[in-house]
């Protein structure tokens, strides 16, 4: 999926009242449109890396690193000192065997160590919805699980990019409602922590951990009904607004300046226009920039369907079993010796 090419000339796409968006090469809008040092945030998804089976069975993520390299030198260019780069990144199984590509840690190593960006924080983002792949390993052999996690590098030039994790806030699980009204002992956790009453003031909501639990099911958008109007193929990698919607809440102001060169079908710009910030979103596959063009032809009212759409219709919790309610349930046959080498 990675798209390199050099041939097609930079142009303005379409423009809306925060925003522009361009097609062509995003290293030929970092290097000669954007001023140094100007950009707040830097929100994107990047193809995801080639996964090529070398004779010795690895994958070759050097080759997906180098292909960073330029892009990294741009973003580093065009960000402000205490802005933010945020680059969401799913994983890679290695071809023909159950093990994973080393891709994206070697890149969030390349981009700290050679780049000298520093990694504010590692997020991931779960997708329950995600399904069971590769079926050989997880479903047939069943060697390993499901895959339901990308992981999100947030990453600047300085150790002290702007944020205010108050602009992220979630409500209060039952056991925490539960403490602040009935209670709490200060005393020692098993883990030493030392747990004092500062910890029972009811500050409203509760502040967020670094996984963010957004279902990647957009099926009845306004983008998807625009898409197929128009007869357009949606773009096929799009993740859910709830993404760059957090990470521009939390780490821009509005009037802010938000970039996505590897824009796809704009899902970045869209959230832009609607919190107010300015935006420049880049993608090089034309196809995709006329899909994203529905994204601004929404009225007030199917902007609320969408978000509430995204919203889960309306279930906004997801619960995780604890691993243990089923152990010991089950009189299991013995490991495979071979590791699941052998279909059975
Ligand atoms: C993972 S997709 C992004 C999807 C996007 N986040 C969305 O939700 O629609 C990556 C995109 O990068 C684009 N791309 C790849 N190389 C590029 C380049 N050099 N300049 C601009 N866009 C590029 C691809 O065409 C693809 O649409």
């Amino acid at each position: 999926m990675m798209e390199n090419r050099t041939d097609i000339a930079l142009k303005e796409y379409y423009r809306t009242n925060y925003g522009r968006m361009f097609l062509g090469n995003c290293l030929d809008l970092l290097n000669e449109r954007i001023k140094e040092q100007s950009v707040d945030l830097i929100m994107t998804s990047p193809p995801f890396g080639l996964v090529r089976k070398k004779d010795y069975g690895n994958v070759d993520s050097h080759e997906y690193i180098e292909w960073f390299k330029p892009f990294a030198t741009a973003f580093k260019r065009v960000l402000k000192i205490n802005g933010s780069l945020v680059i969401d990144i799913g994983g890679a199984w290695i071809p023909g065997q159950p093990t994973r590509s080393l891709y994206h840690f070697k890149l969030l190593v390349m981009l700290c160590e050679e780049f000298g960006f520093h990694l504010a924080q590692e997020f991931y983002w779960w997708n329950p919805a995600k399904l069971p792949t590769p079926a050989e390993w997880v479903n047939v052999r069943r060697v390993r699980v499901k895959d339901a996690v990308n992981c999100v590098w947030w990453l600047s030039p300085s150790p002290w990019p702007r944020a205010d994790n108050k602009r992220v806030l979630q409500p209060y699980s039952d056991s925490m409602k539960g403490l602040l009204k009935n209670g709490y002992k200060a005393k020692k956790r098993p883990s030493g922590h030392d747990i004092s009453n500062k910890f029972l003031k009811d500050n409203g909501a509760a502040i967020p951990p670094n996984l963010i639990a957004v279902a990647n099911t957009e099926s009845n958008s306004f983008y998807l009904k625009y898409c197929k109007e128009k007869g357009i193929h949606p773009h096929p990698a799009r993740f859910p607004s709830g993404i760059p919607e957090y990470f521009i809440r939390m780490l821009t102001d509005a009037d802010d300046f938000v970039i996505d060169p590897f824009a796809g079908s704009c899902v970045m710009g869209e959230v832009a226009e609607r919190l107010k910030r300015k935006w420049i979103c880049c993608d090089i596959i034309e196809e995709y920039l006329r899909g994203a063009i529905g994204r601004f032809k929404k009225q007030p009212k199917q902007i609320q369907e969408d978000i509430f759409q995204q919203d889960g219709n309306g279930s906004n919790y997801y619960k995780i079993p604890h691993p243990g309610i089923l152990w010991n349930g089950f009189n299991y046959p013995k490991l495979d010796s071979l590791g699941g080498r052998k279909r059975k």
